[in-house]
């Protein structure tokens, strides 16, 4: 599936930050029951990967990727996991190369006009706008979209069930990223059916 398609097929795409490995297939049976079928799982804790390989292998309907990549050699291993896009809050010739080396799908993290020009010219016209509310969000996207209208974006940062809204309706916005379908408390507590309803109100926001 390319990411382009992965974007359009979901509103939100969820940010997890999974600490416990056992939280991993009840946290993604109860988003994909909510209609959030695309995970980011970030490789910020040691449980990451063993998380993308429970997830893939016993949670089907989920497409699952892997984010914060910062290393290269990190492609490799999430692919290994089963991930199938990676995303990156930032964007260096290394990680480009990486990327393609591994043959995986890649959202790369840009913040300014020139990040974007630069990443187009690595190849990549699917964007994550990072991080989206401090880089200006709504506004900033209907400027980029002047210019650079090929470009499709999943605004990253501090984007809330409301503003999501308002970012989906721009034509140059193909999902949005956030870490609020999964906050930490709830995951803690194993509170499966209250994610899975925080799922429904975003996946809503795309019918
Ligand atoms: C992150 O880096 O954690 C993501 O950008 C999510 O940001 P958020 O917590 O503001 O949704």
């Amino acid at each position: 599936m390319q990411i382009r398609e992965i974007m359009r097929s979901c509103s939100v795409m969820p940010v997890l930050v999974i600490e416990n490995v056992e939280h991993a297939v009840p946290l993604a049976k109860a988003l994909v029951e909510g209609g959030i079928r695309v995970l980011e799982v970030t490789l910020r804790t040691d449980a990451a990967l063993a998380a993308v390989k429970a997830i893939t292998e016993n949670v089907p309907g989920a497409i699952v990727g892997v984010g914060t990549v910062v290393r290269p050699e990190q492609f490799a291993q999430a692919q290994a996991a089963g991930a199938v896009f990676a995303v990156t809050p930032g964007l260096t010739p290394k990680l480009a190369a990486a990327a393609r080396e591994a043959g995986i799908q890649l959202l790369p993290g840009v913040m300014t006009p020139s990040e974007a020009i630069a990443a187009l010219e690595e190849g990549f016209d699917a964007l994550k706008l990072f991080p989206a509310e401090q880089a200006g969000s709504l506004g900033m996207l209907k400027a980029m979209g002047g210019p650079l209208p090929q470009i499709l974006f999943c605004p990253t940062g501090g984007v809330t069930l409301e503003s999501a809204a308002k970012l989906l309706a721009l034509p140059n916005v193909g999902c949005v990223g956030g870490s609020w379908l999964a906050p930490k408390d709830m995951v803690a507590k194993g509170d499966w059916a209250g994610i899975t309803q925080l799922a429904r109100e975003a996946a809503a926001l795309r019918p």
